[in-house]
């Protein structure tokens, strides 16, 4: 019975997930880091290397021809003013696909993996996606806080 039971709710969760795919729409789990994981490690350096290679890679995306750097030029665009809040914070694309208040870095490069370079998301425990969060945080970041102080000048 329990077997049955957890059968048929396996095949339920796997046709809601299916359909929620179809529709463009992307569930909060799968850009929410799983409990009991934890993200890779290396050295800051190595880290930030292996990300501004990765942020300019296009054979992330399933076309194999957009990378993050096709979309956010110069580490600039695309970007909104929440993106110098400090994480985890509210994105207006991550908030209407997939009913997400807030998110956090890590979750954000999995839902642009996802949603804009049509792509699968990274392993939660991959150096890819600890490189690629701290680039994120630590230049991409910066480099937009200093065109938005640019700008205000
Ligand atoms: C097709 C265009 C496109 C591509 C490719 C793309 N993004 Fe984005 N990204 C966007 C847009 C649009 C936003 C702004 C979302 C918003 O503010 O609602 C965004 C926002 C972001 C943010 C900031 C959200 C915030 O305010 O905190 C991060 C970080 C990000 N993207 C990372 C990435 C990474 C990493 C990649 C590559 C794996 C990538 N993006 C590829 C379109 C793209």
């Amino acid at each position: 019975m329990l077997n049955q039971w957890s059968i048929y709710t396996t095949l339920i969760l796997l046709i809601t997930t299916q359909t929620a795919a179809l529709a463009g729409g992307i569930s909060s789990d799968q850009i929410t880091r799983p409990q009991g994981t934890a993200a890779a490690t290396a050295s800051n350096d190595e880290l930030l290397k292996m990300g501004e290679q990765l942020w300019q890679n296009p054979s992330l995306s399933k076309n194999g021809k957009t990378s993050c750097a096709s979309c956010h030029k110069g580490n600039t665009r695309m970007f909104k003013k929440s993106f110098l809040e400090p994480y985890p914070h509210y994105v207006k694309m991550p908030s209407k696909k997939a009913k997400m208040e807030t998110i956090t870095a890590e979750g954000m490069v999995q839902f642009c993996m996802l949603a804009p370079m049509k792509a699968d998301t990274l392993a939660w425990d991959s150096i890819e996606l600890a490189a690629l969060t701290a680039y994120t945080e630590q230049v991409v970041q910066r480099a937009y806080r200093e065109k938005q102080a640019e700008n205000i000048k």
